[in-house]
């Protein structure tokens, strides 16, 4: 999923958090804090009870979330007994909802976020109480997003990414909130992020985000919202987080994920 670019600048990385870098990763970055209630549809989703993705509930026993997040750095697939979902918290500390995980599905033609069909679905082991304001389900767009529209992006992601030089080298140091962070970022043409990125998948994603607005380290897996709708699932962009994000297109594959939803 770290995809290396020529320039260092040009190299992306998928949009996780929890592991060692080089590692695919995406946070928000300018935004500004939200409450639960603004995106209530919005999960943590853990491994070992860390955060590592975001997540969207696309009914009480099914969420969303990107394929990249099932996969450990060595390329093999988590389980689902060491994965846990917070829902209902705009706090990622809280341990306010936390459900287990019975059973993941990232997407079969998935290789790594640059390829595509970066999305995945995992069943919980029990049901979401829907009837609060604080966890309700969202709905699958109907279409792609036009570019020049506005989304929004929440997230748990890294607000700031900085390469920092000591005596030692360079080191990565990053800022990653305990609270729900949302930004309103602009829909892109395909082509921006087809120049923007060494590698871009099919058609079948969203280009979106734009100078200081974007996703970052720890956002994978979360929502794009457009009009309410699920638009777009948090991929990969650009190491330090720039600008640019690449998203799963949730219209384009909302056939595989309703197909998937019911025999999961
Ligand atoms: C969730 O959605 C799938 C696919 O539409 C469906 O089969 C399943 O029954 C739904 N689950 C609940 C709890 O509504």
């Amino acid at each position: 999923m770290f995809i290396k670019g020529i320039l260092l600048l040009l190299a992306v990385i998928s949009l996780s958090t929890g592991r060692l870098l080089p590692e695919p990763e995406t946070r928000i970055i300018g935004g500004k804090d939200v409450d639960i209630e603004s995106a209530p549809w919005q999960v943590s989703l853990r491994s070992f009870g860390g955060h590592i993705c975001g997540g969207s509930i696309y009914n009480e026993s099914i969420i969303i979330t990107a394929a990249h997040c099932f996969f450990n750095d060595d390329g093999t697939l988590q389980q689902a007994k060491d994965l846990t979902v917070l829902a209902g918290s705009a706090d990622k500390q809280s341990s306010a909802t936390i459900v287990k995980v019975a059973k993941i599905k990232p997407h079969e033609n998935y290789i790594s976020s640059s390829k595509g069909y970066d999305i995945g679905i995992l069943k919980l082991s029990e049901p979401l109480d829907l009837t609060t304001n604080k966890i309700q389900k969202i709905a699958l767009a109907e279409k792609d997003p036009a570019p020049g529209k506005k989304g929004r992006v929440t997230g748990w992601g890294y607000v700031k990414k900085a390469l920092v030089s000591d005596h030692q080298g360079e080191l990565y140091t990053t800022y990653s909130p305990f609270h729900l962070h949302a930004v309103d970022i602009k829909i892109q043409q395909l082509g921006v992020c087809k120049k923007g990125f060494y590698e871009v998948p099919n058609n079948l994603f969203i280009c979106a985000g734009s100078d200081g607005s974007t996703t970052c380290e720890g956002d994978s897996g979360g929502p794009l919202v457009v009009d309410n709708k699920l638009a777009g699932i948090v991929s990969f962009g650009y190491v330090f987080c720039t600008s640019l994000t690449v998203y799963t297109s949730a219209y384009q594959l909302s056939e595989w994920i309703r197909t998937n939803a019911a025999s999961i």
